[in-house]
């Protein structure tokens, strides 16, 4: 048998564990903090194949990824990607890959929460920031709630444990961070809260007067509810605690009041083959040339070793100077977040 390869280590010696990797561009939702309205997506010429985007995480597995994540976009609109997710199962059932998810914005779950079980997915990650069906019309633009809440619905149905993703944006959901929490603690889902990050040109943006910080956020939680830190972690940069009184679990993804970025294990690919070492840097390397270059995988894992070895140490955002530093170009859903 041929010996395991090295794992991938970054120049901070951090070991890449999890690969996000974004499926597509596109999305049925205009979510106003993630996109413009009129958005210019690739020619789908442009994309990585399916069979493609299985030789590339395959190499990743190869080098010792444990955590797939398929993001967009919202992943769920790319035509037959659930033959993508049959493929990867076969990763899961020879117990190299430990977890196979998707961060979806929910409005196709109806239709493929159970193939999604039957891929091995077993947790989902619901983008979702408000439970008043005018206000989500109005942040996703184009998305519409009960369709949304039909498709978390399914995916209890089918087994899958979901999280949901909160945005936590000042003056639109700080009246609800109660109703949020006593919403998945009675349909026995998680919740993690994310301060909004300086990513892209979204029009008329107001990145400082939308922040909530999340250490402002956990003090009103804490004005009502006992919360205890845990030590548990799913894999991505959320630190979780327990509110007592419900049992639920509460996660904080904190870019902005509390970097995270030195225990980082992941990098990103986009639906076009490059490698982004990290979120909130502009910084990336082409992996499809490698990847078309040869049926071999050592060219490509040769390249992939490479890019990690320029993963830099972090990114820069920072609203401390009531100024945005440390803004990327490029939009969330390049990158899938
Ligand atoms: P779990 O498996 O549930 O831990 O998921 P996750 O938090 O790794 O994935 P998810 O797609 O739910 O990510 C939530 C959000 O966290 C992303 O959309 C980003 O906004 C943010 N995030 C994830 N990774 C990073 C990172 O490396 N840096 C920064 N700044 N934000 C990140
Ligand atoms: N800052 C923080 N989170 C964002 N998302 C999209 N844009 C931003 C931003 N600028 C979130 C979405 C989704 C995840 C993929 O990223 O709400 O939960
Ligand atoms: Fe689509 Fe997600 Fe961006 Fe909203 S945040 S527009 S659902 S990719």
């Amino acid at each position: 048998m041929q010996d395991a390869p090295a794992p991938l280590i970054d120049p901070f010696a951090r070991a890449i564990r999890y690969l996000r990797a974004s499926v597509t561009d596109r999305c049925d939702f205009r979510c106003v903090y993630c996109m413009t309205e009129n958005m210019t997506f690739l020619p789908k010429k442009e994309l990585l194949t399916l069979e493609e985007l299985d030789r590339l995480c395959t190499s990743f597995i190869r080098l010792g990824v444990e955590k797939l994540r398929i993001t967009g976009g919202e992943p769920l609109v790319r035509r037959d990607i659930m033959t993508f997710f049959q493929g990867m199962k076969r990763h899961l059932d020879s117990g190299t890959l430990k977890e196979l998810t998707v961060t979806t914005n929910g409005s196709q779950l109806e239709k493929f929460a159970g193939p999604l079980f039957e891929a091995g997915v077993r947790r989902i990650n619901v983008s979702l920031d408000t439970l008043v069906a005018d206000k989500f019309a109005a942040i996703t633009r184009w998305g519409r709630l009960p369709q949304v809440l039909r498709g978390i619905e399914a995916a209890r149905e089918a087994g899958l444990r979901v999280k949901i993703n909160t945005v936590a944006l000042k003056g639109f959901n700080e009246d609800e961070l109660f109703r949020l929490t006593e919403w998945c603690a009675e349909n026995d889902m998680d919740l993690t809260f994310i301060e909004v990050m300086p990513m892209g040109d979204i029009g008329n943006e107001d990145r400082l007067g939308q922040y909530w910080s999340l250490k402002d956020l956990r003090a009103e939680l804490e004005g009502r509810y006992a919360l205890t830190d845990l030590a548990e972690r799913s894999g991505g940069p959320a630190r979780y605690v327990r509110i007592e009184e419900t049992g639920q679990k509460i996660g904080f993804i904190t870019p902005l009041s509390h970097n995270f970025c030195e225990s980082c294990n992941r990098v990103r690919i986009t639906c076009t083959g490059e490698i982004y070492t990290c979120l909130g840097q502009d910084g990336h390397s082409d992996l499809r040339a490698p990847l078309r270059a040869s049926e071999d995988p050592s060219v490509l894992e040769e390249a992939i070793r490479k890019a990690i070895g320029l993963k830099p140490k972090g990114h820069d955002f920072d609203y401390s100077r009531q100024t945005v530093d440390g803004r990327v170009a490029r939009h969330m859903s390049h990158t899938g977040g």
